[in-house]
């Protein structure tokens, strides 16, 4: 059986509250799948300070006490993790962004491979395929694979086309995702991903050293050996793509410290 959480960035525990548990309800229906609904604002999160403290010693120095370690639990014990958020100000809300505020250095120290992600916005009238696009490029970042998310139209009161048109959309959006959770879970990386990889790889090396948390987390993993996040077989283009990199980026002069 696998996991599906779904984190929901909504207070009103309205449209996207309802629209979560319609997709949830779809794969649940069609998939040996258990789903968890976390609504955001029933948990204590604290607006990131900027320290930074994470990124230079590692996350567990934050000195904001929230339950920010109680989520991230939850999406290291998933299959599968669902953002989902209504379209506040053309953007998404303000807990969702709070919430994403909360996982800044794992862009730093990915960890979340293996999963599947998706993200469904709900919005009044206008903006939420871009909302959609940063969801995935976050979660890109974070490690997860990415599954083509949902942007549903929901302005009170909901008019029976726009309901069947809603479902229409998540009813698909589940299935994609169902099909995406049974496919093997670490595949050859996008060519993009695996730049991704080799460029973060030469800036650590060239400009940290055992003092900084992100080298330690990078050497500990392994990554300053591997051809990418995760053991995978590269085909002859990756290989030669990722070797090129590492020569020119090794070829990069060191920053020399300030006087
Ligand atoms: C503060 C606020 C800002 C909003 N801004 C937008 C917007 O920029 N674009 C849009 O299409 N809808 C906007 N809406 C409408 C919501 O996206 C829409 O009503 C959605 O269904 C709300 O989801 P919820 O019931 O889960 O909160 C806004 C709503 C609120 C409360």
């Amino acid at each position: 059986m696998k996991k599906v959480t779904a984190f929901v960035g909504t207070a009103s525990k309205k449209h996207t509250l309802y629209a979560v548990r319609q997709f949830l309800n779809g794969i649940e229906s069609q998939g040996d799948v258990e789903s968890e609904v976390v609504v955001l604002s029933d948990y204590k999160l604290e607006a990131c300070r900027g320290c930074k403290v994470c990124f230079a010693k590692g996350e567990e120095f934050c000195p904001l006490k929230d339950d920010r370690d109680v989520l991230i639990e939850k999406m290291m014990m998933s299959d599968g993790v669902v953002f989902a958020t209504p379209n506040y100000s053309f953007q998404v809300s303000g807990i969702m962004k709070v919430f994403l505020d909360r996982l800044g250095c794992m862009f730093h120290r990915p960890r979340f491979f293996g999963k599947v992600f998706t993200g469904i916005v709900v919005q009044g009238f206008y903006g939420g395929p871009k909302i959609l696009k940063y969801l995935d490029f976050v979660a890109q970042g974070l490690g997860f694979r990415v599954t083509k998310g949902s942007c549903v139209t929901a302005l009170d009161p909901m008019t029976e086309k726009a309901k069947r048109k809603a479902e229409a959309v998540l009813k698909a959006h589940s299935a994609r995702f169902l099909d995406r959770l049974s496919q093997p879970p670490y595949p050859s990386p996008p060519l993009v991903m695996l730049m991704v990889f080799r460029m973060g790889r030469s800036s650590i090396l060239r400009e940290l050293d055992e003092t900084a948390r992100d080298y330690t987390y990078w050497r500990d993993k392994g990554w300053f050996e591997s051809d990418y996040f995760y053991p995978v077989r590269l085909n002859v283009f990756q290989k030669a793509v990722g070797g090129l990199l590492d020569y020119f980026l090794a070829r990069r002069a060191k920053p020399q410290p300030q006087p």
